[in-house]
């Protein structure tokens, strides 16, 4: 039996709004992710801009799910080898640093809105920006399944067949998750698994696909702050996210706004003859 909400046409059009908001917040970030600034200066602004700019407030900022402590700041900072939950702080971003920005706002009618992208800070190496590309391709090849009838397994299997085939590993503790007025909620979305497999998809339903790739190894390793999660062989790590609907025909990317990244080429080329609505 199925716990997946399908949202309602007025969730629906909540959550558009808060997926353009969620998004507009990495757009408005991005000329500050720069050498010399720090963690902590990042999560300043992004939290400033919700609150004055938007009129949204940070969903992360005291999240608390069983077994945690409280979320103390309002975005998370994911530098090279931390996977995902970085927290923002004192540490400043050098020449050569990649780091994944995760944003959720929460919007005044409680509807979730949340993404995130990479960033380089200066010139990436070669390994970081392939890994970068891949993970990125690999969000895209998910979310490019997504259809009534599909099932979760087909995006988790494409996922992990990309990453698998780029020798890179796939982070099993952590998945998508459906989500709404409720920030985590049935489903989960595997970043693994076997076409056909799990939960039918229905229209209705909106998730997350957020694949944390790694470069080596894909076991994980949990900091004593009880949030940051980094690689355990320290190799590093990537991380993309977007908030996808199930629509009567394919998907729709809620996570959009001016500055977000195009589709792939590798998923270009199947959107053109997919019946879908790209980003
Ligand atoms: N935004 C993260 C996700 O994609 C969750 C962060 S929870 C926090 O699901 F408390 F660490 F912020
Ligand atoms: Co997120
Ligand atoms: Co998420």
């Amino acid at each position: 039996m199925s716990n997946i909400s399908i949202k309602t046409p007025e969730d629906i059009a909540g959550m558009r709004i808060a997926g353009r908001l969620g998004a507009e917040v990495l757009d408005y970030i991005t000329p500050f992710v720069k050498p010399g600034v720090t963690t902590g200066e990042l999560d300043r602004l992004c939290h400033e801009y919700m609150l004055n700019v938007q009129g949204t407030i940070p969903a992360p900022l005291n999240y608390c799910p069983p077994g945690y402590t409280p979320y103390p700041k309002a975005i998370c900072t994911s530098v090279n080898d931390v996977i995902c939950h970085g927290i923002p702080g004192d540490k400043v971003l050098k020449n050569g640093d990649v780091v994944n920005l995760d944003i959720t706002v929460i919007t005044k009618d409680g509807y979730h809105g949340d993404n995130s992208r990479m960033f380089f800070i200066g010139e990436p190496s070669i390994l970081a920006k392939r890994l970068a590309e891949v993970t990125y391709e690999c969000m895209w090849l998910g979310i490019a399944k997504v259809k009534p009838g599909a099932h979760l397994g087909d995006i988790g299997h494409v996922i992990q067949q990309h990453a698998e085939k780029a020798g890179y590993s796939v982070v099993r503790e952590f998945c998508g998750h459906g989500i709404g007025t409720v920030f985590h909620e049935e489903p989960q979305v595997l970043h693994y698994g076997k076409p056909g497999t799990l939960e039918e998809l229905k229209a209705g339903m909106i998730f997350t696909i957020e694949p944390m790739i790694n470069a080596g190894r894909r076991e994980i390793r949990a900091m004593p702050d009880g949030w940051t999660i980094k690689t355990k062989d320290r190799s590093l790590s990537a991380q993309w996210e977007h908030m996808i609907l199930v629509t009567e025909t394919g998907f729709e990317v809620l996570t959009t706004s001016a500055g977000t990244p195009p589709p792939p080429a590798i998923v270009a080329q199947l959107l053109a003859q997919a019946d879908s609505v790209p980003a």
